[in-house]
């Protein structure tokens, strides 16, 4: 049902219960179509991220962002682990989420993940609108990639993105991830995760 090119759009989650179809229609891709992102778009991305909420407004999100075909493009992918590796060259644009992890009088801020996160939230739904997709990646080398951009001591990489339009050719990839790629997308039921008063409720 989702071989080929363009089909993944249709494969929207199975929720419990209606939500807005942006959120249904979100899956991290693999594969990505050819074409860069325009400049426009790349901006509104970052527009959403910016009108996050955040802990005191302190909007301790930061990002730094490469094109296919440029250095810093290479240098982000050099830093991602192999597994990514494997597919995440399909993007044609790879993106590193940063955060500020200290206060200005030396404390840390334990909000600024919470915030970083919100931010990418706004930009996942701004990606969906505009027919791209965001895929996170933990699996990368934060430090080397913390040195290769002279990122100051008091941020933290906290992961990548590979992001491209939907619509990629899901036959370019190896067996098991384009297995993976067209899996039914599964999440915990509700009442596991949401409970009504009390611990487990
Ligand atoms: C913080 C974070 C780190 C992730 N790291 C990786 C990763 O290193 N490699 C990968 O292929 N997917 C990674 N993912 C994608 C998740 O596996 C994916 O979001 C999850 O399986 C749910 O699938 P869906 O986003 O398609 O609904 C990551 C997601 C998040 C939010």
């Amino acid at each position: 049902m989702n071989d080929g090119e363009n089909t993944r759009l249709e494969n929207i989650a199975d929720t419990e219960y209606e939500i807005f179809a942006l959120l249904k229609q979100r899956y991290s891709p693999r594969v990505f179509r050819e074409n860069l992102i325009t400049k426009t778009h790349t901006h509104q991305l970052f527009e959403a991220a910016r009108w996050a909420p955040s802990s005191n407004n302190l909007q301790p999100w930061r990002f730094i962002y490469a094109e296919r075909g440029t250095d810093a493009y290479k240098k982000i992918y050099d830093c991602l682990s192999d597994f990514n590796k494997s597919w995440a060259g399909n993007a044609p644009l790879l993106v590193l989420a940063i955060y500020k992890t200290h206060l200005d009088n030396g404390d840390e801020n334990f909000h600024a993940p919470h915030d970083l996160g919100l931010s990418l939230g706004n930009m996942a739904v701004q990606a969906q609108y505009l027919g791209i997709g965001l895929h996170h990646m933990a699996g990368l080398d934060w430090k080397k990639a913390e040195k290769e951009f002279n990122v100051p001591k008091e941020y933290h990489i906290s992961s990548a993105i590979a992001v491209g339009y939907y619509g990629g050719d899901s036959n370019k990839l190896p067996d098991d991830l384009k297995e993976q790629e067209t899996a039914d997308r599964k999440r915990m039921p509700l009442s596991s995760f949401a409970f009504n008063g009390d611990w487990d409720a």
